[in-house]
């Protein structure tokens, strides 16, 4: 690569999240409203186009991708993409998906070039995990992770989100199902982004302290060592294999390190979670005429807007109108 991505804090970016589509069949009361509109496909980036970005972000020395919904596997024809993607040498290529469409699409991402697989799981017991997901079949997304361990990735792991009354007393049996598996498992503080009626987020806040004091009560933790970059910390512990991670924005933020930056599913390119800071590059893509410089040059020039940090507040105060769908988290 000619150039690298440096921000104005001296931060290095080298890992792009892109967001593939604001649809899902899941509905998650922390991510999105009941009755969703969603956009329709002229606002949407075509597939060419986010290979095009993705490309060029790559010239720019990125080195790590993750595809992120929405629901990344419901859109069509996903496994062109990641195809196209998974032959540009990345170091790391992954996804992150609500696992629903695993059972018929595992293998064939994984022959696709696709590296690793996140997978949300917010609960075991079939009530819960509806009342959470709200449109989700439990069934499925637990044959989806037996899938994607039959097709050999990389490394696969569990994400839940932990909400007081809605799923906290399951983590020890989450812990459990990850052991049993063979699977990390990262447990994550909700952050508030777009405003959900019917869900409370300032009561649901179920902090990283509370939830690893509960999985001690079972299992020592013992503090990895490595450094994820990432938004986790993780743990091991002495009679496994397995990594438990907690993704803490409200108590533990990793701003200082941040390596990362985000496109949307309108192709504006986010330059943090926790801020509005963006630059349009669909203008750029379907601008006239479209050179590969000049998206690179946005993206270079982009830089100097990230932002030093995210202020998520605890209380569950919406700050950033976007719902995390139209993000990918
Ligand atoms: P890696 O890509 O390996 O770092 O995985 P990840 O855990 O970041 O990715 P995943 O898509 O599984 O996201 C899990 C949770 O981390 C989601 O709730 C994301 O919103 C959150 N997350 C990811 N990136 C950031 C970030 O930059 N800041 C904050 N606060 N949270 C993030
Ligand atoms: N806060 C924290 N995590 C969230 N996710 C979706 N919405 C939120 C939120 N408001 C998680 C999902 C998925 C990942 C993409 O982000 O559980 O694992
Ligand atoms: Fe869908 Fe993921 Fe949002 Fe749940 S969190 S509604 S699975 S995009």
């Amino acid at each position: 690569p000619q150039a690298k991505l440096t921000d104005r804090f001296g931060r290095t970016v080298n890992y792009v999240r892109l967001s593939v589509t604001d649809r899902c069949d899941f509905r998650c009361v922390y991510c999105m409203a009941e009755d969703m509109t969603f956009l329709p496909r002229q606002q949407v980036l075509t597939l060419e186009e986010i290979a095009r970005v993705a490309r060029n972000f790559v010239g720019l020395g990125t080195e790590k991708i993750r595809l992120t919904g929405g629901e990344p596997l419901v859109r069509k024809d996903i496994l062109e993409l990641v195809q196209e993607i998974g032959s540009y040498g990345l170091r790391d290529f992954a996804m992150t998906t609500n696992g629903s469409q695993l059972p018929v699409m595992a293998e064939k991402l994984r022959h696709a070039g696709l590296h690793r697989l996140n997978i949300s799981l917010d609960s075991l017991d079939r009530d819960k995990f509806r009342n959470i997901t709200r449109t989700g079949n439990l069934d499925q997304v637990l044959d989806g992770i037996d899938a994607a361990r039959d097709a050999g990735f990389r490394g696969i792991k569990l994400n839940t989100v932990v909400m007081k009354g809605r799923n906290d007393e399951e983590i020890p049996e989450l812990v459990e199902f990850a052991r049993k598996k063979q699977v990390d498992i990262t447990f994550i503080e909700e952050m508030p982004l777009g405003e959900i009626s019917e869900h409370d987020r300032g009561l649901a806040l179920c902090t990283s302290d509370e939830v690893r004091e509960l999985i001690s009560e079972h299992h020592e933790l013992i503090e990895a060592t490595e450094n994820s970059g990432g938004p986790a910390r993780y743990y091991r512990m002495p009679d496994s294999s397995i990594r438990v991670g907690f993704i803490s924005p409200h108590s533990h933020n990793f701003c200082s390190t941040c390596n990362r930056v985000r496109v949307t599913v309108e192709g504006r390119l986010l330059l943090c979670l926790g801020n509005e800071h963006s630059v349009d590059l669909m203008r750029v893509l379907r601008g006239h005429p479209v050179t590969d410089d000049k998206l690179r040059q946005t993206i270079i020039d982009a830089m100097d807007l990230k932002p030093e940090r995210h202020h998520f507040s605890a209380n569950g105060d919406v700050e950033i109108l976007r719902f995390m769908n139209m993000t990918g988290g």
